[in-house]
């Protein structure tokens, strides 16, 4: 599957910041069970790539892949722990070398309009916007939808239920990221079923008409 497939699949990826790796499979399986088996772990935390390991091992139906990766070395860490996409909040040209040369489904995280010229230039036609609440947020994928055509974007940074539907009816968005059905809290508390709940919420999440 490439990106546009991987992202295809929900209108919400889960950003997923684990601490503990008894954590990551539970708390795989209730968002795939509430609908989104799109998942993106975040690489901040000392658990991360266990947490891939364990879900990818343990959660056949999940599309797991490693967010927060900066730099080569952490992309060939995700690759060997089984991610199957990666994504990162910028990009760096080391960096788009590196994800061309693996050939790994990508979404390169932007913030400007040159950012993603320039990675539209090196072939990625699907960005991350990020942070999207505090860079810009709608108006920003509005204004750059006209010049940027061709260009679709994943906000993740500041999205909640209450304002992705919002998001994802711009046509030049073709889904959102975000920690909102996975709080921290509830993680800890291993409150699966209220996640689950929650994941259910977002995987009902209507899409522009723009999407098939
Ligand atoms: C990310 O890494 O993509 C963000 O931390 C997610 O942002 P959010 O917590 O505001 O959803």
């Amino acid at each position: 599957m490439d990106i546009a497939a991987i992202t295809g699949l929900a209108p919400a990826i889960p950003v997923l910041t684990i601490d503990r790796v008894a954590d990551a499979v539970p708390l795989a399986r209730a968002l795939v069970k509430g609908g989104l088996p799109v998942l993106e772990i975040a690489l901040r935390t000392p658990a991360a790539v266990e947490a891939v390991k364990s879900i990818v091992a343990a959660v056949p139906d999940a599309i797991v892949g490693a967010g927060t990766i900066l730099n080569e070395r952490q992309l060939g860490e995700a690759r060997e722990a089984g991610a199957r996409f990666g994504v990162s909040p910028g990009c760096t040209d080391a960096l788009a070398a590196a994800i061309k040369t693996a050939g790994m489904p990508f979404l390169p995280g932007v913030q400007t309009v040159s950012e993603a010229l320039t990675l539209g230039e090196q072939g990625f036609r699907l960005l991350k916007f990020f942070p999207a609440g505090s860079a810009g947020g709608l108006g920003w994928l509005k204004a750059v939808g006209p010049p940027l055509a061709g260009v679709k974007f994943c906000p993740t940074g500041g999205i909640s239920q209450e304002n992705a539907a919002a998001y994802l009816a711009l046509p030049n968005v073709t889904c959102v990221g975000g920690s909102w059905v996975a709080p921290g809290a509830m993680v800890a508390a291993g409150r699966w079923l209220e996640i689950e709940q929650l994941a259910r919420a977002a995987a009902t999440l209507k899409r522009g008409s723009a999407h098939p």
